[in-house]
Order: structure tokens, then C-alpha cells, then sequence
């Protein structure tokens, strides 16, 4: 991987700015950008529905972009894929859709984001499910709470990699210890996809969430991959134009997969942008997480002793997520004072209230890495960073 060519490839990297939060949101080269505009400036119809020469070419379009996406990875069937605004969507798409009924049991993490923890509460409230949640000790799964807690379960819904420490959980086992006691599993995949090869078929996952502008894509666009036999059974919550084959004024006959679970016009640009960035990374992505763990290494061997790291201080346990805290600051207070250097990082709850309050933390400054990321910006922060050491 060149680092100094893929970083002529982002028009925000300037030499000046420092960007530390591609956790919340990447940056986007010039052929995603391009990619976009096209839609808007060349051919900008509606897919899937018009005929004419703008329609056809933006079907052919999103077709050419859910099939990048599958082979990002590595579904089955392009069907498998469907399009949404983003990881939380996905996850409430399979929430609501699914018939839970009360007393259905279902297993989450004690580090889900609010996006993998609100769906669950949520029904919990309004069908009275089961809702049980396994501990993490310092940033891992208890995989024996887990395996206990599994039992009986019909569904379990965990994150693959954290946004607050950046560990990464067994998905293999865990898939594996889900199947074993006949509960399906979603996966969300936020934090990984963007940093991992994934390959859905070998992790044997039911359904899978992810978000398309933390990898380089568009804001607002994401995908769920579900296996097709499962998808065919399910009734999407969503319907409306395009969901439907046929209507009369008392019954519908539902699309296929997957069209039946994208309910209304598309995002055709962010659509057409996301195939676009999966296929900028495609070739690159096997070294994207080394990459990363080798700055998180560095900026810990800088930064050991100084402040106080959320999770393993084995740097290679938490990817490119480098969380951490100062005593007597806030961590907003920490990221306000950075960015007048001109370095951007993340600081607040991170969307885990649940985590942070259940320890009494009041949040943490969260540095993010991704492939543009370099040594001489690890620098930089460090620097700004050392007045408020002291
Ligand atoms: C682990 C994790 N899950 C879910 C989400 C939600 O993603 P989105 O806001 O794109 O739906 C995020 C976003 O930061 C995340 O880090």
C-alpha cells in the first residue's frame, strides 16, 4: 500500500489539517466523488422504473454497484444485498421485520453501540422480549457469559468491532456457538468492514450491517446482507414504491429479494458512490489493518504513562482506535483545544452511552486511523497533545 499516492488521492489532505476521526467518518477520494457527480451530471433518471436512457443506465448502475459490494464481501448471491441509509437502519430493518414475539430471547454485548442497543430495547418495551446482555472485560466478550447466556436464544445481534476500543470479538466462534444452539446472529459491522477483509460465507453469519461512509463511500448509504433463504421469508416493515410487484385495493403481492426492502426511490448517487469506494478498496484493504495497528503501536509507545487508554494496552488488540482519557480535562475540552491546531479527533460518549454510564466515565478523546493516515500526523497530534499533559 502507498500511502503518500493513496493520499493524492483525497482532496482534504492538505499537509495542514490532521484528520484523526475516520470512526465516525472517512474521508472520500476523488473517484467516489467523481462517481457521485456522475449520477447527477450524466444520467440522473430514476433506476428500476423508467425506461429511457437515464433509467437504464442508472439501473445498470446500482446493478454494477450491489455487485461490487457482494464481492466486498464475498456474499453468494448480489440479491443478498440490499441497500439502506446505513448500519442502523439495517439492524432496525431486521429488528422490525422479523416476528418477535414476547419472550423471545436475544443476546447483545455490553459495548453495542446505541444502533445495536436502542432496535432491542425498543422491543422489548413494545413485545416484551428477552433481552440479555453479555459483559465485556477489558473491551472482550465474556465468551463463557456468553455461551451460557445463549442458550435458548432465538436471535443474537453483537458488534464485530467496538467504536470505543477498536477490539475486535471472535465473530467465527461466536457465529458458531449461535448456530449450535439454533439462535441466528446479525453482525454489526461498522467498525469492520472499512479495516478488515470480510468474507460472510467463511463467517457464516446470518445477516450483516454496515455503513458505506466509514469505507470511503457517501454519507447515508449502507447495506445489509442477509442469506437468501432467510431474506425470503422475511416481510419488510418498509413498503411503498418498488416493493411491490402488484396492487389492488385490498392486497399486494411483495417484490423479490431484494428489492422488496428498498421501499421508495434510491439514493442512486450514494448507491452509485458506495460501489465506487468498495471497489477503491478492494485490492488494498489486506493491508489496510496492519497499517493501522503499526501507527496505533507508535502513538502508544508515545503516549504510554501519559493518559489513560480505554482497552488492551496491547496496541494490536485494538486496530486502528486509539481511545483515551487525561485526568481533570474533557474529553471535549481535549478535542476543542486540538482542534485549534488543526487536529480532528472524536471526543464524547461515542454513541455507547450505556457503556460509559454503567462505569461512571464521562466519555473519552478517540483517535481514528484509516489507510491515509501517517506517521508524520501521529506527530502532530502528539504535539498539539503535549501542553495539556502536564
Ligand atoms: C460499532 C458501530 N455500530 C453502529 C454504528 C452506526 O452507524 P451508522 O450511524 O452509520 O448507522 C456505528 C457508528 O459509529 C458504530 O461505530
Amino acid at each position: 500500500m502507498n500511502i503518500d499516492k493513496i493520499r493524492k488521492d483525497f482532496p482534504t489532505i492538505d499537509g495542514k489539517r490532521v484528520y484523526l476521526d475516520s470512526a465516525c467518518q472517512s474521508l472520500r477520494p476523488v473517484q467516489v466523488i467523481n462517481a457521485i457527480n456522475s449520477y447527477y451530471k450524466e444520467f440522473p433518471g430514476c433506476g428500476g422504473r423508467s425506461i429511457h436512457k437515464f433509467g437504464n443506465k442508472v439501473s445498470e448502475e446500482v446493478d454494477r454497484a450491489r455487485e461490487s459490494v457482494r464481492k466486498f464481501i464475498n456474499a453468494k448471491e448480489r440479491k443478498e444485498i440490499i441497500f439502506n441509509r446505513n448500519t442502523t437502519e439495517g439492524i432496525n430493518l431486521i429488528a422490525n421485520s422479523f416476528n418477535f414475539q414476547k419472550g423471545d430471547k436475544v443476546v447483545i454485548s455490553d459495548k453495542e453501540h446505541n444502533s445495536n442497543l436502542l432496535p432491542w430495547l425498543f422491543l422489548k418495551r413494545r413485545k416484551g422480549i428477552n433481552l440479555e446482555i453479555v459483559k465485556t472485560h477489558n473491551g472482550v466478550l465474556d465468551m463463557n457469559e456468553f455461551s451460557s447466556k445463549v442458550k435458548n436464544a432465538k436471535f443474537v445481534s453483537i458488534l464485530h468491532s467496538s467504536n470505543i476500543d477498536g477490539v475486535t470479538n471472535d465473530m467465527k466462534e461466536i457465529t458458531k456457538i449461535s448456530h449450535e444452539n439454533n439462535a441466528l446472529i446479525l453482525v454489526d459491522g461498522a467498525q469492520s468492514v472499512p479495516h478488515k477483509e470480510i468474507d460472510v460465507k467463511k463467517l457464516d453469519v446470518d445477516f450483516f450491517a454496515f455503513s458505506g461512509h466509514k469505507m470511503l463511500g457517501p454519507s447515508g448509504i449502507g447495506a445489509l446482507y442477509g442469506k437468501k433463504e432467510l431474506l425470503e421469508k422475511l416481510d419488510s416493515f418498509l413498503i411503498g414504491g418498488d416493493t411491490v410487484k402488484d396492487t389492488t385495493y385490498d392486497s399486494y403481492i411483495l417484490e423479490e429479494i431484494p428489492e422488496r426492502f428498498e421501499a421508495g426511490l434510491q439514493d442512486y448517487a450514494g448507491i452509485i458512490g458506495f460501489g465506487e469506494a468498495a471497489r477503491y478498496l478492494m485490492d488494498i484493504r489486506k493491508d489496510i489493518e496492519r497499517h493501522e495497528i503499526n501507527l496505533n503501536k507508535i502513538l502508544t509507545e508515545k503516549l504510554k504513562g501519559k493518559v489513560k487508554i480505554l482497552g488492551p494496552e496491547d496496541a494490536s488488540l485494538r486496530g486502528g482506535i486509539f481511545s483515551f482519557n487525561l485526568p481533570n480535562m474533557e474529553p471535549n475540552h481535549v478535542a476543542m483545544i486540538l482542534d485549534e491546531q488543526n487536529v480532528m479527533i472524536r471526543s464524547g460518549y461515542h454513541c455507547v452511552h450505556s457503556w460509559f454510564n454503567a462505569r461512571n466515565i464521562k466519555g473519552s478523546a478517540r483517535v481514528s486511523f484509516y489507510l491515509y493516515n501517517n506517521e508524520e500526523e501521529i506527530d502532530k497530534f502528539v504535539n498539539a497533545l503535549k501542553p495539556l499533559l502536564k
